[in-house]
């Protein structure tokens, strides 16, 4: 159940849906409290994450940029579905599609990403998944983590809301990295950030 004190969340998702999971657990501890998932948007209609979605009682739409053609279409239907489900904030959970400035600029401070290093570091254009990892590994970086950062028009570029370092280890692979540094800090970060930010948009509401 939404209650009207509670920001109601979409959760982007294009891939295995792993931070998605743990947005539903956190919820379900009572982590969450001033929020409310109550979509979850993927641009990918074989993602895991729809049937993550489908298990936790969460209603899912699938928005296919091949179908629609342009960025513009795309955009828009997204647009037009968070209206619809009155969604309050954005959650990009391994959101594999780069959001233009013009869609941006209709949520400021409602949108945020979680990414798997330490920005500024292997963050900006092209680097996602597990291209992070193997970028920290080739520069030979003893740490590094995730961040959770508010979403504008530069890609990774806006402000930093949590970050969790996580050491590397020698004979460490892109794929084991990946797999720590989600386990250590994703899942940690993600729910705590999202907490952070629903909380804000309540009491922004209550100013009005
Ligand atoms: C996560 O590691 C996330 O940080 C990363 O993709 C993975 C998605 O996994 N996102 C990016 O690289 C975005 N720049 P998941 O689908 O299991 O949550």
């Amino acid at each position: 159940m939404v209650t009207s004190n509670q920001a109601k969340i979409a959760v982007f998702v294009s891939g295995g849906g792993t931070n998605l999971q743990a947005l539903i657990d956190a919820e379900k501890n009572g982590a969450i409290p001033s929020g409310k998932l109550s979509l979850v948007i993927s641009n990918n209609p074989e993602a895991y994450a729809l049937t993550r979605a489908e298990l936790a009682g969460i209603p899912s739409v699938i928005i296919s940029k091949k179908e629609l053609l342009t960025q513009e279409a795309f955009e828009e239907k997204i647009h037009q579905t968070l209206v619809e489900y009155e969604i309050d904030m954005i959650v990009l959970a391994g959101f594999m599609s780069i959001l233009s400035a013009s869609f941006t600029s209709k949520y400021p401070k409602r949108i945020i990403n979680v990414h798997p290093s330490l920005i500024p570091s292997f963050c900006g254009k092209g680097f996602y998944g597990l291209r992070v990892h193997k970028a920290a590994l080739e520069y030979g970086v003893k740490v590094t983590g995730a961040t959770v950062h508010y979403v504008n028009e530069i890609p990774d570029g806006g402000e930093i809301i949590l970050q969790k370092s996580v050491s590397i280890k020698r004979n460490e692979t892109p794929e084991s990295l990946q797999q720590k540094v989600m386990r250590q800090a994703e899942w940690v970060i993600l729910p705590k950030a999202t907490e952070i930010v629903a909380a804000k948009i309540l009491a922004s509401r209550k100013v009005k």
